[in-house]
Formats: C-alpha cells, structure tokens, sequence
C-alpha cells in the first residue's frame, strides 16, 4: 500500500490546525502510520528540500521551516501521495481552491516565504526518500 510523508508546516503548528489537518487526512478515508511534533534541524531540511537549494526562496524557506515545531506525519492508502497533494490544494494559498486544506485555512501574509501549511510528497520516489528522512525507522 502506498505511503506519503505530510508535515504541518510551524504556520500550522502555531495556528493550531494540526487536528484540522489530521482530521482532513482520516476523513478522506487515508490511515496514520506515524505522527510526531518534531523541531527540524538545518540537516534534515538541507536534505528534505534537496531539490529547492540555490532557489531565491531557499533560505527564507529553510528559517521558517525552524521557526517552531512541525508535526510530521506518514499516511497510507491507495494513491494518497496525490491524493493528499488534492487535499492541500495549489502551492500558493491566495489561489489554492477553496475545500482544500491551503485554500480554506491559508493565506498571503506578506512575508518572503509562502506560508503555506502543509507539505505533501509529490511522487513515490519524493515519498520513500522523505520517509527515509524523517522516520529512518519505519523504512521506505
Ligand atoms: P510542498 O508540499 O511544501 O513541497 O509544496 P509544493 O510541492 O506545493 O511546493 P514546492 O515543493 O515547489 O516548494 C516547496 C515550498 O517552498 C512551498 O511549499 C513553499 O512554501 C515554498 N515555495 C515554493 N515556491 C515558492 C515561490 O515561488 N516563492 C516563495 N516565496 N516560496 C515558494
Ligand atoms: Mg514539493
């Protein structure tokens, strides 16, 4: 069965949607398989974020990710990966549709970063890596 990794991003944690988030995800039908409130560190989001670095949002991406805890989360079920990539809705909140968890619970705040509340792997080869990052334990 397939796996994804989600993180509440610290917009989240702060703004107390972590049980909006995991509700989404149960109501939607898909199962936990781990949660854990985690700080990052500047290691794991060198590696998790691999792909982003040398963009122009790369730092300030990296220091909002350690500005707080984040609640890091695998799901499981048949193609949750876009599955749960539905559920968040579009990258930016301001246009996300409105029924996804970044349309309805998220916004512009005007800073450099796109606050945008949740994470969601975006294929299977993202989901094992990122799996393999955060919860080295429960393997791919
Ligand atoms: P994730 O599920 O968090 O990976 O979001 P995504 O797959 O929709 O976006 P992507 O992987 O392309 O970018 C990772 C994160 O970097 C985004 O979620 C945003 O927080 C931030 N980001 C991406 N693109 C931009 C951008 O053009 N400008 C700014 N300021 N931030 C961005
Ligand atoms: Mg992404």
């Amino acid at each position: 069965v397939q796996r994804s990794l989600v993180l509440v991003k610290p917009d989240g944690v702060r703004r107390g949607l972590s049980g909006e988030v995991l509700r989404r995800i149960e109501a939607k039908g898909y199962t936990l398989a781990a949660v854990e409130l985690r700080t990052a560190t500047p290691e794991l989001l060198a590696a998790h974020y691999a792909e982003h670095e040398g963009k122009p949002f790369y730092g300030p991406l990296v220091e909002f990710m350690l500005s707080g805890p984040v609640l890091a989360v695998v799901i499981e079920g048949e193609r949750c990966i876009e599955g749960f990539r539905s559920l968040a809705g579009a990258t930016d909140p301001t246009v996300a549709a409105p029924g996804t968890i970044r349309g309805d619970l998220g916004r512009d705040w005007g800073v450099a970063v796109q606050q945008n509340l949740v994470h969601g792997s975006d294929s299977p080869e993202s989901a094992a890596r990122e799996i393999g990052i955060w919860f080295p334990e429960l393997g791919a």
